[in-house]
């Protein structure tokens, strides 16, 4: 039993280790592995588990690890710290493990990896297996210090949201943000139906998504498996940032400008609700991605998504004399509204990021108002969760520019998502409350 489950834990550690130390993104080097590597459906679901779990409980478990190796984990080798975390992240919160079977599987993994280092792994966890009732953490009357080790987020973050939501829908917040996220597919124009009938002979269960009139939705299957049943009728693509897609909209015939477009779903998804009878021109600042969007575009056969390798805050240059009915700022961001999906982005951020990406952000909107027409629309979006990469932004653009009108959501959006607008018009979506990714859109109209 341990020997066969071996392969899904050196697929983890193999992928713990590409991003502890060389900073990949963990959703890439886990299905670059996952694809070089021939496991069966189980173990891919559990090399994913081991991966996102360990990244989105990191912070706990390195607090109990200083007390059970009674050492600074920071100090460690790289394949020791990843070794021991996933080891006790199995141990303390992923109850289907047998706890001895994930001492005994650290250990072997231990020896491969770190051989002189196996009786340390063995003596920490076995530690760890004895004490983990009694293992303390601060004091709950510290409530930031407390909320951030027991819900694994660094403390400028906590202090981030402290000021932002009540203390229950903080916690609530903090753990939806160590939870699995579901993995949804956007259908292709009127192919919702045949979309889930191609799932459900392929036996994977699939329902419709509550908000987004595309959104098919898959509970139970690691987004790294699916590739081998995505079928032709869909594309994946969050609910949350179909709904941003839809509050710009798109029609034949409509000049569209995406301005921040890689990897691309959003511009193939505006591109289909034209019926590929407009022009999408997605703008992507790095080569590498706006190749990506090129290859999107081919492969969903989209003839009139066009990208563009350009720096969007001078890309007014580029179109002189032309304008775009439809603009859509998906601006880069500290991307902390989809921890689900990227739990170690709350490790590799700081405290000055939101500060220093809304400088970015407000460039990029800045430099792409010029290319508005009048009577044209604007979508401001971002996947964060910060004051100053979201109303900050909006709020200058709004002062620098009088005219511009900000709009409801609720007149764009299907009626199934109006419970989503804020009371500013803005459509947000949070991880705790609606189980999607927290996004942030505001739409802008230049009056005519
Ligand atoms: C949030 S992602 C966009 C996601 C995309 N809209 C989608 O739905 O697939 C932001 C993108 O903006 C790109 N970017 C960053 N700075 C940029 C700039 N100055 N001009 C254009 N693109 C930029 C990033 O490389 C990244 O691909």
């Amino acid at each position: 039993m341990v020997e066969e489950r071996l392969g899904a834990r050196q697929i983890a550690v193999e992928t713990l280790l590409r991003v502890d130390r060389d900073r990949a993104w963990a959703d890439a080097a886990l299905s670059g592995a996952l694809d070089a590597a021939a496991l069966d459906a189980r173990d891919r679901a559990l090399a994913t588990r081991l991966v996102y779990g360990t990244l989105a409980w990191q912070g706990l478990l390195d607090w109990h690890l200083a007390t059970l190796a009674n050492r600074k984990i920071a100090s460690l080798d790289s394949p020791l710290r990843v070794i021991l975390r996933m080891g006790l992240y199995q141990i303390l919160v992923l109850e289907r493990i047998p706890p001895h079977a994930a001492v005994d599987t650290s250990v072997d993994l231990a020896k491969r990896y770190v051989r002189a280092a196996a009786g340390m792994v063995n003596a920490v966890l076995r530690r760890a297996l004895r004490e983990r009732s009694t293992l303390s953490t601060p004091d709950p009357a510290d409530m930031v210090r407390h909320l951030s080790v027991t819900t694994s987020h660094p403390e400028w973050l906590v202090r981030e949201w402290h000021h932002r939501f009540s203390p229950t829908e903080l916690r609530a917040l903090l753990l939806a943000n160590n939870q699995a996220a579901a993995t949804v597919l956007r259908a292709r124009p009127a192919c919702r139906d045949r979309l889930l009938a191609d799932l459900a002979s392929a036996g994977v269960s699939a329902t419709r998504g509550r908000f987004a009139p595309d959104a098919v939705r898959i509970d139970d299957l690691g987004a790294h498996a699916l590739p081998t049943v995505l079928p032709e009728h869909g594309t994946l693509q969050s609910e949350a940032s179909q709904l941003v897609t839809a509050l710009l909209g798109a029609e034949p015939g409509l000049r569209v400008l995406d301005a921040c477009a890689a990897p691309g779903g959003k511009a193939a998804y505006l591109a289909d609700l034209a019926d590929d009878r407009g022009l999408v021109v997605a703008v992507e600042r790095h080569p590498r991605r706006a190749a990506a969007v090129r290859h999107s575009a081919r492969r969903l056969q989209l003839q009139s998504l066009v990208s563009v390798a350009a720096d969007a805050r001078t890309c007014a240059q580029l179109f002189q004399g032309t304008t775009f009915d439809r603009i859509l700022v998906d601006a880069p961001c500290t991307g902390l509204g989809t921890l689900r999906a990227h739990p170690e982005a709350r490790w590799t951020r700081n405290a000055d990021d939101p500060g220093r990406l809304s400088e970015l952000q407000t460039a990029i909107l800045e430099g792409v108002l010029p290319l508005l027409r009048p009577g044209g629309a604007l979508v401001y979006a971002t996947c964060t969760l910060t004051e100053a990469e979201n109303e900050q932004v909006v709020g200058r653009a709004l002062a620098r520019h009088p005219a511009l009108e900000r709009e409801n959501a609720t007149a764009y959006l299907p009626s199934s998502a109006h419970g989503l607008v804020d009371p500013t018009g803005a459509l947000r979506t949070l991880p705790h409350r609606d189980d999607l990714d927290g996004f942030y859109a505001v739409r802008l109209r230049r009056p005519a």
